[in-house]
């Protein structure tokens, strides 16, 4: 089975690389994505991903991942915490998505340690730099094959 998994990541993480490598590291969001998509096809994964700054972007690609996607990697960026556009959209789809962060947020600054969008996610994975999305990507195939077949 090939699972076709959608990565999404939201605000000014298109400046990876560049964007306070003390907290976020120093590969760029390409080569992350470069690292999973090698990673995804080892494992029987097909990778596809989406960046916006613009939290609609991010609804309108949520909500096209319906009948394209079975599964979806999402980095919020600070949208995680307020957005409750993008918590109805999570809600609406009906696919399972895992809230994932670079830095450990609930180590940081107060703001960051409420996601609005945790409750409706399958889980979020924190702190591990840019092995987090391999880790999402682990836990959703994880999750899809121990779902039990349909019909
Ligand atoms: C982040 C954490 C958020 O709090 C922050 O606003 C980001 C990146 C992370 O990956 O660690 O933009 O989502």
């Amino acid at each position: 089975m090939t699972w076709k998994l959608l990565v999404v990541n939201g605000p000014n993480l298109n400046l990876l690389g560049e964007r306070e490598p003390e907290v976020y590291g120093a590969a760029t969001l390409n080569e992350i994505i470069t690292d999973l998509t090698a990673y995804g096809a080892e494992r029987g994964v097909a990778i596809a991903h989406f960046q916006s700054n613009v939290e609609g972007e991010l609804v309108d690609a949520l909500h096209r991942a319906r009948g394209s996607a079975d599964g979806i990697v999402f980095n919020p960026g600070a949208f995680s915490h307020y957005s409750i556009a993008l918590r109805d959209a999570i809600a609406a789809i009906g696919i399972p998505v895992v809230e994932t962060h670079l830095s450990n947020v609930h180590a940081r600054e107060d703001f960051r340690r409420t996601s609005v969008l945790a409750p409706v996610c399958l889980g979020v994975i924190a702190g591990f730099g840019a092995a987090s999305y391999r880790l999402a990507v682990d836990a959703l195939v994880g999750c899809l094959e121990a779902r039990p077949a349909e019909g």
